[in-house]
Order: structure tokens, then C-alpha cells, then sequence
């Protein structure tokens, strides 16, 4: 339903405002090597995830889920010279693209990549005392989202800006009877950001290049 036009229209703003540079184009193209084809953010949802990430003067950023580096690049590129992002990523072979991609961008020096699973690695982020950190994007595997939401407020500080990419798959999230895995994930995540006092959110529903989907968006109190 008129998703061609919502194409169209995230081309016409991606062309204004969404523009990448070579490294950020390699980045995109070179998801489809990863386990996951497709499932980076959009040229204007990187562009989003910067502005935000500038928007709180982010020098320390986390990820999970690094893929092919994409978004990676998009939030390290708001990082002044002395910040630092860590990114969590599950499969060895996606983290080596993301390397290279990071490499490439200029940007080794200021991205560590730590590979393993997000709810083993996040323990060590906490021991290792590198937190508070400005900005969470949370986009790895969506089951246990509200563990990794948990350990976000964890890792934060009262104006730490945590957001959280498919919270709304196409309106699956609507249907309490959907037995999708992501779907009940996401659900379940929804919930428990609606009831956390801890911090003021929102969803955005995001159309455009990608299926129709949301940006849940929390600002610790
Ligand atoms: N943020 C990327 C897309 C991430 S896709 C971008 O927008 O460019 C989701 C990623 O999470 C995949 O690379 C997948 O391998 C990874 N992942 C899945 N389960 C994980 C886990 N338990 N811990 C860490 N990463 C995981
Ligand atoms: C999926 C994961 C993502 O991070 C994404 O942006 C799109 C799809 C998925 O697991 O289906
Ligand atoms: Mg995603």
C-alpha cells in the first residue's frame, strides 16, 4: 500500500539530506555479504541516528548489533576525535565486513567491535567501568529486547538517549496472538517501556525504503 510512493519520497529526501560518502555507500552495498542482507538501518535512518547522537553531544556510544557497520559509521561520524563506540556483534563474519568498512571510513580508531553475545559482553561493558554511555542503539536479535533495554538504563545516566530500531514490524505488534519470535519480542519490549518510570519515550513508525516499521526513542530521567 503506496509503498512506492513512500520510496520515492525516502529517495527524495535521501538525496537532499540522507547523502553518503563513499565509505558510508561500500557500507550499505556490503551488507548483502553479511548473515543478514537488508537489515541496515536507511541512508535518512542513519542520518536520523546521527543528528541524534550530535543532538546530546554523544563522545561515548553503544551498539548492539553491528551487522556490516553501517549505522556503525552513520553514529561514529557524530563522535568528536576523543569519543569512543563500542559495537556489539553475534557472528564473527559480519564483523570482519564491518572492519574493513570501518577501516575505510576512517574510523578504527575510535570503534571497538567486540564479538560475542550482547547479553554475555554487556556484563564486561559494566565491569570494565567504560559507561556511562550518551547514546544505546539497540538492534541486534529482537527476543530478548527488553533484557537489552535493562542493561541500557544500566549502562546510563539521566539524559542517556536509548533507541531501539523494529519495534513495530509492519503492525505485527498490533496482533496479541502472533507467534513470531521478533514480533513477541518486540511486544513484550513495548510493554515494559510503557511502564518504565525510569525514562521519558516514545515510537516513531518509519516508512520509506524499508518495510513499514518503528524507532522506539527514551531519554533516561
Ligand atoms: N545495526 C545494523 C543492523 C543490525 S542487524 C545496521 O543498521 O547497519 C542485527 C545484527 O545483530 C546482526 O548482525 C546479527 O548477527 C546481530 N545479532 C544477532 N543476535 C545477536 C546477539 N545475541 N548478540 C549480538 N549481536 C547479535
Ligand atoms: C530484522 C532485524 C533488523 O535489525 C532490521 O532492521 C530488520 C529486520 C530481522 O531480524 O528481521
Ligand atoms: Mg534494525
Amino acid at each position: 500500500m503506496d509503498q512506492e510512493l513512500f520510496e520515492s519520497v525516502d529517495q527524495y529526501i535521501g538525496n537532499l539530506l540522507g547523502i553518503e560518502d563513499d565509505a558510508l555507500k561500500g557500507a550499505f552495498k556490503s551488507t548483502e555479504d553479511t548473515t543478514m542482507p537488508g537489515a541496515n538501518v536507511s541512508a535518512n535512518q542513519g542520518k536520523f541516528l546521527q543528528l541524534l547522537a550530535r543532538s546530546v553531544n554523544a563522545k561515548k556510544i553503544l551498539e548492539l548489533g553491528t551487522l556490516g557497520g553501517y549505522s556503525t559509521i552513520w553514529l561514529a561520524k557524530a563522535l568528536p576525535l576523543d569519543g569512543h563506540m563500542i559495537t556489539l556483534e553475534l557472528e564473527q563474519a559480519n564483523a570482519d565486513i564491518a572492519r574493513q568498512n570501518i577501516i575505510k571510513a576512517g574510523l578504527d580508531p575510535v570503534v571497538d567491535i567486540r564479538v560475542g553475545k550482547a547479553l554475555e559482553l554487556l556484563p564486561l561493558i559494566e565491569e570494565e567501568e567504560i559507561g556511562p554511555f550518551d547514546m544505546i542503539f539497540i538492534d541486534a536479535d529482537k527476543p530478548p529486547y527488553a533484557e537489552y533495554f535493562e542493561w541500557a538504563l544500566k549502562l546510563s545516566r539521566p539524559g542517556t538517549i536509548i533507541v531501539c530500531d523494529n519495534v513495530i514490524r509492519e503492525g505485527k505488534i498490533l496482533d496479541d496472538n502472533n507467534t513470531d519470535e521478533k514480533v513477541k519480542g518486540v511486544q513484550r519490549f513495548n510493554k515494559m517501556l510503557a511502564a518504565n518510570k525510569q525514562v521519558t519515550a516514545t515510537i516513531i513508525q518509519t516508512i520509506g525504503s524499508k518495510y513499514h516499521d518503528g524507532m522506539a526513542i527514551a531519554l533516561v530521567n
